[in-house]
């Protein structure tokens, strides 16, 4: 069977590396999570002193990213592929609401992004790859043969996050992961360099009112209507 390149973009928490996961396991796909990569990124900005509450050195991020290596190792027992920066495995510290606080503000930056999209092209190469993201179906696979773009409202999304942030035992409040959904969508939609948007041929799923059977079970179709398609 021909092997496709599935773009997953949209706002924060909309459930993408849900479906990725899910989609990857059913059709043997490497999945990649773009978003880890800018998460290393800021979680080594903040070991290193370069980010704050207020205060970014970015000249100084910048400087340092020949110093900064991000790779994934995948992990049998949880199926899927852990993110490592330096070769410490960061995949438990990069999800705290500290990391999500700061990730935009070193999303932002050009050099961070030329650097991380000249990674994520190598991984998508062979074909067979789920990548998520912000810019995946716009700058990162623009020849992709299926663009998905999800969206839920921000009350979902925060709900979504709070619990998972709960479940995982962040003592966090539900406003201040709503606050921070709403600032990463605007912060995310208003960079400069590759803002979050909708490629012209991306399909929009709106699950908001969706279980995630419902979910996969929708895109599962469209996925194999496209593989048919490329046959
Ligand atoms: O998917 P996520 O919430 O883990 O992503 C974290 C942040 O990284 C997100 O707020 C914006 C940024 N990001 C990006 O700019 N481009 C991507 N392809 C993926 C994530």
């Amino acid at each position: 069977m021909n092997k496709i390149t599935i773009a997953i973009d949209g706002f924060s928490s909309t459930g993408k590396s849900t479906v990725a996961k899910q989609l990857a396991k059913k059709l043997n796909y490497v999945y990649v999570d773009s978003g880890a990569m800018y998460r290393a990124v800021t979680f080594y900005a903040m070991q290193n002193g370069l980010i704050s509450d207020n205060d970014f050195n970015s000249e100084a991020l910048i400087y340092q990213l020949s110093n900064i290596n991000i790779s994934f190792k995948y992990n049998k027992a949880l199926g899927f592929a852990e993110v490592y920066l330096n070769d410490i495995n960061i995949e438990k510290q990069i999800r705290t609401l500290e990391v999500s606080s700061f990730v935009s503000q070193v999303a932002a930056i050009s050099e961070v992004r030329l650097k991380l999209v000249e990674q994520q092209k190598k991984m998508g190469r062979d074909k067979g790859v789920i990548m998520d993201g912000r810019d995946i179906g716009t700058v990162v696979f623009p020849a992709a043969e299926l663009k998905l773009f999800m969206i839920a409202s921000a009350q979902t999304r925060a709900e979504r996050r709070f619990q998972e942030l709960i479940e995982r035992g962040d003592k966090v409040e539900y406003k201040e992961v709503l606050n921070n959904v709403q600032e990463r969508d605007y912060l995310d939609s208003n960079r400069e360099d590759s803002p979050l948007v909708k490629a012209e041929d991306a399909i929009e799923i709106d699950n908001s009112n969706m279980t995630l059977d419902e979910q996969f079970n929708k895109i599962l179709q469209l996925v194999k209507m496209t593989i048919e398609d490329c046959e």
